[in-house]
Formats: C-alpha cells, sequence, structure tokens
C-alpha cells in the first residue's frame, strides 16, 4: 500500500548545500497557504502597475522559509536582490553603496532585522519612506549633509524577533506576514520534493516519519532526510522506507515528538532540578550553557506551541503534558490530567 516515489536523476556531488532545496517559485513552496495567497496578489498588483512591492517583513521561528520567500519574491518579480543583516551593517556608510546601485523595482533583504543599530536605522527611514538618503560629510559644525536620491525599491526584512522590533521600523513595513510552523502533511511533501531534488527513493510513510520528527520545521526535515539518506547508504540498499526511516532516527536521537536532545534536556532541567519551575531563563541558560536568545527564539516557541512548557511571569514551567511526556509523575496538588497547570500563570 505504500506507492513508491522514486526519483528521475540523481545530482551530482555530496555537498548539496540548502540553497540547492530552496523553491524559488511561489508554487514550489509546501504550505503557509494563507501567506502564499497574500504575496501572490501583493506581487501581481505591484506587475501590473509597474510598480515596486511594499516594503515587506517576515517574522517567524528560524528555518520556515524567511530566506526563502525574500528570493523567491524577487524572482516572481523578476529583479535582484541585494542581501545583508543586521549585525553586518556597523554604519551608514555600509549600506550606500547596496542602496544607490538597487535599479527600479530591485529588493534589498535585511535578514536578523531587529539587529539594526539605531544609526542605521535612521539613515534608513527616509529611503524606506522617500527612497532618499542624507550622507554626513565632515565632522562636528562644520558638517555638511547631502542627499542622494534612490530608485524605488523594496525592503524585504526578516527577523525570528518581531517584538525586538522598533515601532518605527515596524510601522514602515506595508506589508508583515508571520510563518507558524508547519503541520506534518506539509512536511511530508518537502520531504518528498528534496528527496526527489537529492535523489533518494522515499516512501510516503518513509517521508510522514521523518516529517513527524522535524519540530514543525523545514530546515530540520532537510536535515534529517540528508542524514537519513546516509544511514539508508550504509545500512540499507539507499531507499527510505518506515523502518529504516525510524532506525535512522532513533540512532539520532531524535524522538517521535521531534524532540532533539536540547529540546528535551530543557524539559528535564525543569522538571528534574527546578521541580517543574517557574525558572527565569537566564538561569535555564547558564544551566544548559546556552545563549538565553538562542533558548527563547530556537527551542521555546516550539515546546510552547505544543503544551510542553509555560512561559509565565514569573519564568518558565514545565507543563502536565511535559512530565508526561518523560515519563514523570505529577508533583502533589497539580492539575491532573486535565492538562491544566498546577500553580497560577
Ligand atoms: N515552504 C517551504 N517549502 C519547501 N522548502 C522550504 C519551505 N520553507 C523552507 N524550506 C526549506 O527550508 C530551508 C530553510 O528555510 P529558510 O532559510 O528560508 O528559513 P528562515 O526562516 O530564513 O530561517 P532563519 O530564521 O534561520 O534565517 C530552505 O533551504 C528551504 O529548502
Ligand atoms: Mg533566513
Amino acid at each position: 500500500m505504500t506507492t513508491e516515489i522514486t526519483t528521475p536523476k540523481p545530482l551530482q556531488g555530496e555537498r548539496l548545500s540548502e540553497a540547492a532545496l530552496r523553491p524559488n517559485r511561489m508554487a514550489e513552496f509546501v504550505g503557509q497557504e494563507r501567506v502564499k495567497e497574500s504575496l501572490s496578489i501583493y506581487v501581481e498588483a505591484a506587475l501590473k502597475r509597474k510598480e515596486p512591492l511594499d516594503h515587506t517583513l517576515f517574522y517567524g521561528p528560524p528555518g520556515l522559509g524567511k530566506t526563502t520567500l525574500a528570493l523567491l519574491i524577487a524572482n516572481e518579480l523578476g529583479v535582484d536582490i541585494k542581501t545583508t543583516s543586521g549585525p553586518a551593517l556597523e554604519k551608514p556608510g555600509d549600506l550606500v553603496s547596496s542602496l544607490t546601485n538597487l535599479k527600479e523595482g530591485d529588493v534589498l533583504f535585511i535578514d536578523e532585522i531587529h539587529r539594526l543599530r539605531p544609526v542605521i536605522e535612521e539613515f534608513l527611514y527616509p529611503a524606506m519612506e522617500d527612497y532618499r538618503i542624507e550622507i554626513r560629510l565632515g565632522e562636528g559644525p562644520r558638517a555638511q549633509t547631502i542627499t542622494m536620491r534612490l530608485e524605488r525599491f523594496t525592503l524585504i526584512g526578516a527577523t525570528t524577533r518581531f517584538g525586538l522590533l522598533t515601532p518605527p521600523m515596524r510601522a514602515r513595513f506595508g506589508v508583515v506576514e508571520r510563518l507558524g510552523y508547519y503541520p506534518t502533511s506539509d512536511l511530508e511533501q518537502i520531504v518528498i520534493r528534496s528527496a526527489g531534488i537529492l535523489g533518494v527513493p522515499i516512501d510516503e510513510v518513509g517521508a510522514e516519519e521523518i516529517a513527524r520528527r522535524s519540530r514543525g520545521t523545514p530546515r530540520i526535515a532537510n536535515r534529517l532526510l540528508r542524514r537519513v539518506r546516509d544511514y539508508a547508504e550504509v545500512k540499507g540498499d539507499g531507499r527510505i522506507t518506515r523502518s529504516l526511516a525510524e532506525a535512522a532516527l532513533q540512532m539520532l536521537n531524535v524522538d517521535e515528538y521531534g524532540l532533539e536532545q536540547m529540546d528535551a534536556r530543557m524539559l528535564r532541567l525543569i522538571i528534574e532540578d527546578f521541580n517543574g519551575g517557574p525558572v527565569g531563563l537566564s538561569s535555564l541558560a547558564v544551566a544548559l550553557g546556552e545563549e538565553p536568545d538562542t533558548l527563547e527564539e530556537v527551542y521555546e516557541p516550539y515546546l510552547i506551541q505544543n503544551g510542553l512548557l509555560q512561559r509565565t511571569a514569573r519564568g518558565r514551567m514545565a507543563t502536565p503534558k511535559a512530565y508526561r511526556r518523560f515519563g514523570y509523575e505529577l508533583p502533589p496538588g497539580s492539575g491532573g490530567e486535565q492538562g491544566q497547570l498546577f500553580a497560577d500563570g
């Protein structure tokens, strides 16, 4: 009953980067239907009016397709894209040549836009609003400011931390789209598509097995697929079936919820060492040897969405579901089996 999805032409060369698996047309981008539909309309309207697309912001957890969408939109618009990132820009001068080289309708993509320095933000406001930049020449009272006109361009920003974007920056985006975690069915399609590109034979249940453990994240789905492929080539005949995927993922320590070591360590730590919480983010970070930002951006959103972790005013707490998940007994006086929390918050 399993459908064999075979693959036409295996690509050569082992090191197929993330880029090779990136969809570059809207039609190849799996899932996020609402986002795709809005974007398609805005892109088509911009093309019809022969005007640049409004400045666009994508936000959401890592690996869900923000960069992919930026590249793909430029492709759909038929324009060039220049890429930079918040932390890479130290002074306004770093942006001048990128901005002045943009042609009408081109895209400037700024990744991690929440990490722009204030001087860069200030410098960008008139660029975004009026397509002009102001450059100061010299220092002190004798300094002169010259204004340069830019072609009408589109700024696309991406961030994992919408909350850290300054309100004036946020206000300058005409289009703001949030990407959420993908359901297993979408991830299954992504795995099948990627397997096709990599030239790996896989069946639907094998793909589903990988999809289920990918934490709702296409980047993880692709990463697990590559690892399972290695396993299939060494331990099997190269085909990815359910049992092979199971064995490979077990070896990789990816459990059936898609919890990898860090997620699991974090929950166990809260339960075992902090009595289920609440525990502050910084204490958790120290205990885990991770950056607080990474815990907050990468690990927490998935755990929270899946009801395993709760953020309260007093800190992080493991939920009854997390206790059950790891086979711990619920602490006395907890809310019991209904999935509600024991303490307030
Ligand atoms: N909807 C999708 N369909 C197919 N593949 C996808 C999709 N979204 C993401 N991918 C794949 O996942 C990989 C990661 O996506 P991408 O780099 O766009 O994530 P991101 O949101 O920019 O992450 P980060 O916040 O870490 O920059 C891409 O290489 C792409 O192959
Ligand atoms: Mg990105």
